[in-house]
C-alpha cells in the first residue's frame, strides 16, 4: 500500500529461521551472513535495526556510521562485542536474549568436562584412523571430585546442579549472588577466587567479559591450582591467558583443558590444538536447535518492538 516504509533490518549473522520470519512480518529483512567487515562498514547506514551474534564487533566507529540505526539485537547473552555506551549515547537500544541459551551453555560445559576427562575426541580420532588403543585412553571420573566455578549466574548454577547429579562437590565464587542461591543447590560459597583455584579438580568459568574479568585466569591463578586439575572455558576466551595455560599444561600442573572460546575468533590454528589433553570446539556453547530458536525469536520480538514503538527489555 501507500503506507510508510517498513523499517529495514540487517541480519548480520546466522540466526534461526523462526526469528527471520518474525522480523519479516514487520520489516524489510536483509540476511547478510557473508559480508566482510568493509561491506558492513559501507552499508550499515542503510538499516534501522541490526541483529548479530558474537562474531560481529559493533564498535564506536561502526556505530557512528549507522546513521539510521535505532536498535541492536544480540541473539544470545553476551553484549561484550557491542559498544553499549556508544550506542546508548546515540539513542540506539541494545537488546539481547538472556535466557535463550543458558541450558545449551551448561550442557556444553558438561560435554566438554566429560570429553576432556575421558579423552573422547582423542579416542575417536584414534579409532577412526584404524587404531584400537584401549590402554592409551584411560581417563578420570567426575564422581567425588570438586568442581570450582567462577561466576554463579544462570549458567554457573545450571552447571552446578548438573555436576551435583554426577556426585561432585561444588565450590563457587560470585560476590553478586545471594548465599541462598548457593545453599539451595548444595554449593559451597567461596569468599575469594583463590579459594576456588586451591580446591578445584575441575575449574569452570561462567563469567561475562568485563575489564575486571579479562585474563582472570592468568599465570598467578594457574599457579594456585591443584596439580592435575582441569580447566573448562565455555564463557569468553578473554578470561584465560592462553600462553599461561600452555605453560601450565607443559609443566604438567594441569592435566587438561577444554575450550569452547578464544581470545580471537575465529581461531583455526594454535599450538594447544595439537595437545593430546586439550579438547576444543569453535564457540558452540549456544549452538543447539532449541537455544537458537529461542534466541532468534526473542531477539526478533524485541527488535520489532523497538522499531514499532513497543516495549523492549534492554540488555
Ligand atoms: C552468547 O553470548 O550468547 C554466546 O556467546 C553465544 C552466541 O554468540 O550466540
Amino acid at each position: 500500500g501507500a503506507g510508510k516504509q517498513r523499517p529495514r533490518v540487517l541480519v548480520a549473522e546466522k540466526i534461526a529461521q523462526s526469528g527471520i520470519e518474525l522480523l519479516a512480518q514487520h520489516c524489510e529483512v536483509v540476511v547478510a551472513t557473508d559480508w566482510d567487515a568493509d561491506t558492513l562498514r559501507r552499508r550499515i547506514g542503510e538499516f534501522d535495526g541490526i541483529v548479530i551474534r558474537s562474531g560481529t564487533r559493533l564498535d564506536a566507529d561502526l556505530i557512528a556510521r549507522a546513521e539510521r540505526l535505532r536498535v541492536i539485537g544480540r541473539a544470545g547473552i553476551g553484549v561484550d562485542n557491542v559498544d553499549v555506551e556508544a550506542a546508548t549515547r546515540r539513542g540506539i537500544i541494545v537488546c539481547n536474549a538472556p535466557q535463550s541459551n543458558v541450558v545449551a551453555a551448561a550442557e556444553h560445559t558438561l560435554a566438554l568436562m566429560l570429553a576432556v576427562a575421558r579423552r573422547v575426541p582423542q579416542a575417536h580420532a584414534s579409532l577412526v584412523s584404524g587404531r584400537w588403543e584401549r590402554s592409551r585412553f584411560s581417563g578420570t571420573e567426575l564422581y567425588e571430585k570438586t568442581l570450582g566455578i567462577l561466576g554463579f549466574g544462570r549458567i554457573g548454577r545450571l552447571v552446578a546442579a548438573r555436576a551435583r547429579a554426577f556426585g561432585m562437590q561444588v565450590v563457587a565464587y560470585d560476590p553478586y549472588v545471594s548465599s541462598e542461591r548457593f545453599r539451595e543447590l548444595g554449593v559451597e560459597r567461596a569468599e575469594r577466587p583463590e579459594d576456588v583455584y586451591a580446591r578445584a579438580d575441575f575449574l569452570s568459568l561462567h563469567l561475562p567479559r568485563t575489564p575486571e574479568t579479562e585474563r582472570i585466569v592468568d599465570a598467578a591463578a594457574l599457579a594456585r591450582m591443584r596439580e592435575g586439575a582441569y580447566l573448562v572455558n565455555c564463557a569468553r576466551g578473554e578470561l584465560v591467558d592462553l600462553d599461561a595455560l600452555k605453560e601450565a599444561l607443559d609443566s604438567g600442573r594441569l592435566a587438561g583443558a577444554a575450550l569452547d572460546v578464544f581470545p580471537q575468533e575465529p581461531l583455526t590454528e594454535h599450538p594447544l590444538f595439537g595437545y593430546d589433553n586439550v579438547v576444543v570446539t569453535p564457540h558452540l556453547g549456544a549452538s543447539t536447535t532449541e537455544a537458537q530458536d529461542r534466541a532468534g525469536v526473542q531477539t526478533a520480538e524485541q527488535v520489532v518492538a523497538a522499531l514499532t514503538g513497543g516495549v523492549v527489555t534492554t540488555a
